[in-house]
Parts: structure tokens; sequence; C-alpha cells
């Protein structure tokens, strides 16, 4: 049976207090309606539309880009007159037949699994809920059930219940599936006779019931799957829960995370075995660990490949942004390096305290140690790079390469001024600025010579 599926994102998010619409906002580094999207992949839906409202352009353009190839529509809900009149919105470019399922797009953790479930209750005959019973039911929408708490009678929101309604610990969680014809016709009856003067979706169940349609409920596997964020408080709340589900499945693994509740993945982590991360560590995009590889404190690490028994020293970063970072097999980087977009580093590298490196190779066992930059540059093997050296690779309008051959040694202090290339064992004098070529085995220096003045005076202060 054909799905389609409704993503509910108009809403304001007044109490984000923010400018960005409220599905906008990141959870482990991701728009909060990108994980909906991401998750509802799975499901092979026909269709799948986004109600958008407050903010529209902006969560289109994000949502287009992010997903150029899913079976995206949008639809726009323009004036916000409540849930049943958000889906209303997307009727015209529903089909008749099939199931179609109902998301929100500030509930970011919901899972494939739970959703399939759903739409399996709906069974594309019956009306089925996502229902959780909460310890404080406030503010969500109650489930009233009949007197054997069976058959499910109606859904009462919060604003509109009784005393008695407001005591009942099953909630509605936002999402339900239901056979799109017959959703159809629940739509176009709904008003707004309510509370809140607003249609809402909720009042289905009731019309279900008076159709002798069955009404069902489903649950989550846990909680964390249906909570929604109206506010940074719980926004913050649910990237603690969600980073902490996923540091439990990378210790799982065998993963040593220093402490848990200090780390943070936005995106994607593959580690090899024997793996240690201390606190405060930031993964984002796709990063992976190789054996026995080792991660200070404080690294922020991004699209990067890390080989076997690395080991990066605290305060490092890494940014592979589109291009990635490469460091192979033991490596030693930091504390305090910085690796750009194609940093390309071989076997045995080392890279101290203040050095950056972007665009650029280094071969098998080449170190640049202290206060350097190589940008653009090819870096032979075992060239030692000295302290406060740079590649001057950029003249005002265009970036050039330094070509550096295998074994050469370049002293402190020294500006290759690119395009230029040293041959290889050649030896660059401390203090040299070189524009041109330096020939292989030699040593190239090239600064003012030292001198010396006998008899010269230091100045004395003049007594008054
Ligand atoms: C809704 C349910 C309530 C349930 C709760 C779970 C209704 C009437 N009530 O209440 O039973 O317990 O969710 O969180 O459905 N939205 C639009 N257009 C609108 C209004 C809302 O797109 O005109 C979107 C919002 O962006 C949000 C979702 O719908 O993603 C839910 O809206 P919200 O106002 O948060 O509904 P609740 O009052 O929380
Ligand atoms: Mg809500």
């Amino acid at each position: 049976m054909s799905l389609s599926i409704v993503i509910m994102a108009a809403g304001k998010g007044t109490r984000m207090k923010s400018a960005r619409p409220k599905v906008l906002h990141k959870l482990a580094g991701r728009p909060m309606l990108s994980h909906v999207i991401s998750t509802t992949s799975s499901l092979k839906a026909a269709l799948e539309v986004v109600i958008t409202g407050h903010g529209a352009e902006q969560v289109e353009s994000s949502m287009k880009a992010a997903f150029a190839d899913a079976p995206l529509k949008f639809v726009r809900q323009e004036p916000q007159l409540g849930t049943g009149h958000a889906v209303q919105q997307a009727v015209p470019v529903l089909p008749d037949e099939g199931i179609t399922l109902i998301l929100n797009g500030d509930t970011p953790l919901i899972e494939a699994a739970t959703a399939q479930a759903l739409v399996d209750a709906c069974a594309g005959e019956k009306l089925a809920l996502l229902t959780i019973n909460l310890d404080d039911p406030t503010g969500y929408g109650r489930i009233v059930r009949d007197g054997w708490g069976e058959q499910v009678l109606a859904i009462v929101e919060h604003k509109d219940a009784t005393e008695t309604q407001r005591a009942l610990k099953e909630v509605y969680t936002g999402m339900m599936a239901a056979p799109t014809r017959l959703l159809k016709g629940w739509l176009s009856r709904l008003n707004n006779n309510n509370a809140q003067g607003e249609y809402y979706l909720t009042d289905v169940v009731a019309m279900a019931r008076e159709d002798g349609v069955g009404v069902v409920a489903a649950q989550p596997r846990d909680e964390v799957e249906v909570l929604g964020v109206n506010s940074p408080a719980q926004l913050a709340d649910l990237e603690r829960r969600f980073q902490a589900v996923q540091a439990g499945k990378l210790m799982e693994q065998g993963v040593r995370l220093a402490d848990p509740a200090r780390f943070d993945l936005r995106g994607t982590l593959q580690c090899g075995s024997d793996v240690d991360i201390d606190v405060n560590c930031v993964f984002e995009g796709s990063v992976t660990l190789g054996d026995g590889a080792q991660i200070g404190a404080n690294c922020v690490i991004r699209n990067a490949v890390i080989g076997a028994g690395v080991v990066v020293h605290p305060f490092t970063h890494i940014d592979g942004d589109k291009d990635g970072v490469r460091v192979g097999d033991g490596s030693l980087i930091g504390p305090f390096a910085r690796l750009r977009p194609g940093a390309t580093l071989g076997r045995e590298v080392h890279i101290g305290n203040f050095v950056e490196v972007k665009n650029s190779t280094m071969a098998d066992g080449a170190k640049a140690n202290h206060l350097a930059y190589l940008g653009d540059a090819d870096v032979g093997e075992r060239v030692n790079y000295g302290a406060g050296s740079i590649t001057a690779n950029y003249d005002g309008a265009n970036k050039h390469r330094t070509v550096i051959g295998n074994d050469v040694h370049i002293g402190s202090n020294c500006v290759l001024i690119a395009p230029i290339t040293l041959g290889a064992g050649a030896t660059i004098g401390g203090g040299s600025t070189l524009s041109k070529d330096a020939p292989e085995g030699q040593l190239t220096v090239a600064r003012a010579k030292q001198v010396s003045l006998s008899g010269w005076q230091r100045p004395q202060k003049i007594k008054r």
C-alpha cells in the first residue's frame, strides 16, 4: 500500500525566542527537520510533504539543498491556524489511496521502526496514534479511553480538558497514521470551536469513532523518540540525551570515552579497536579513527580519516571541510595543531604546536614541529621543516605550490616564496627568504651576511 508522509513544520516556535525557524535549530549539528527527513527515507514513501509557514523560504531552501534526491514536496500554510489546518493544506497533493503518516518537524529523534510500527498498526483501515505514558503530562493532548481502557475514544487537548481528564497519563505524541481517503474526509469536517480557536488535527479521533473506524495506539521504544523541542532548554536536554545514546553505542563497540557526558558527535564516527577519546572532543561530518588512535582532550575533528596508532594531542583542530584530511598511521599531531582541508599526511608524520597545514601533502616521516605554515605544498619523505618557517603561497591574486624534495632540512624562520622547488637533500639556512629554487644536496642561505663592529660604543644615558 502506498505511503505518504506529512511533516508539520510551519509553527513559529515562539518560545525559542529566535529569528531562525524552529525546525532549523540544530540537534547534533543538523537541523531538527533534517533528522526527521533522514529517518523517514528508509520508509520508502511515495510522497513526502513538508508543511512550511514560519520562515518557509529558509526551511525549503535548506531542505532542498540537503535532500536533493528525496521525493519532497513543500506546501505552505499561511496563516497557521492549527495542526488540523496544517494537514488540510496537504490534501490537494495527497493521493486518495494508501496511508498517510503524520510527523512533526520539531520531534527529531523519532525512529524509523516506530514510524513503521504506526503505519503497520494503521494497516490501511484504522486510525493509529503514537501515544506514551508520562509522569507529567502537562500541556499534552490526553488519550481518553473507554471504561475498560481498551478503545480510544478521543484526544482532549490540555487546555480543553476537565480535571479528571488532566489526571490521565497517556498522551498523544503528535504523530499518527491514517487511511488517506478517510483522513481527507475527516479534515474537511474540522472546526475551531475550542479553547485555542484552532483547527485541531486531534479532533479526527472522535470522527473516526463516529464513522465506526477502529482507533488503535502504538508506543515508541524510548521516550526520547517523542520529545518535541519548544525552547532552548528542551533543545539542550534532547542534545545531551542524543549524545548519551551515541556515546553508549560507541562504548559498546569498545571505544573508550573518558567521559560520555563530555562527548559530542555531530555526524558519523567509525572507530577501529582500542581507540581512546579524552574529554570535550567534538566530531563532525564523517570521521574515521584507526586502531589504537588516541585523541587528547578538547580536540575538534571534522571530515577526517585518522590512521592507526595516531596520537592527536589536546586542543588540536582538524577541519577537513569538503576536501577531507588524512593522517597516516603512527603520526603525532598537536598539541594546538591545525590541519585544514586537503592536508594529506603519510605515515609517522609529526605536526607540533601552532603548526597549520592546508592543501598539502607530507610524505612519510616528514616533521614540522613548531610554529609553522604549510599551504599548497608537497613535502617529501623525512623533511624537517623548521620552527617559524612558512610557505608564502599567495601572491595576492593566485595560489602557488611549493615542492620540497625528500630529506630536505629547512632551518627556522624561513619564507619560501611560491612557486618554488627545493631539491632533494637541500639544506636551507635559518632566516632565509627564498624566491628561487634551491638545488639538491647543497646549503642555500638567503639572508644578510652577519657583521660585527669592533670599537662600537653602546649609547650611555645622559646625566643632567
Ligand atoms: C499537539 C497536539 C497534542 C499533542 C502535542 C504533542 C494538536 C491539536 N495537539 O499539540 O495533542 O500532545 O502536539 O507534542 O495537534 N504546526 C503547524 N501549523 C500550525 C500549528 C502547528 O505546522 O498551524 C506544527 C508545529 O510546527 C509543530 C506541530 O505542528 O511541529 C505541533 O504543533 P504545536 O503547536 O506544538 O502543537 P501542540 O499544542 O504541542
Ligand atoms: Mg508542541
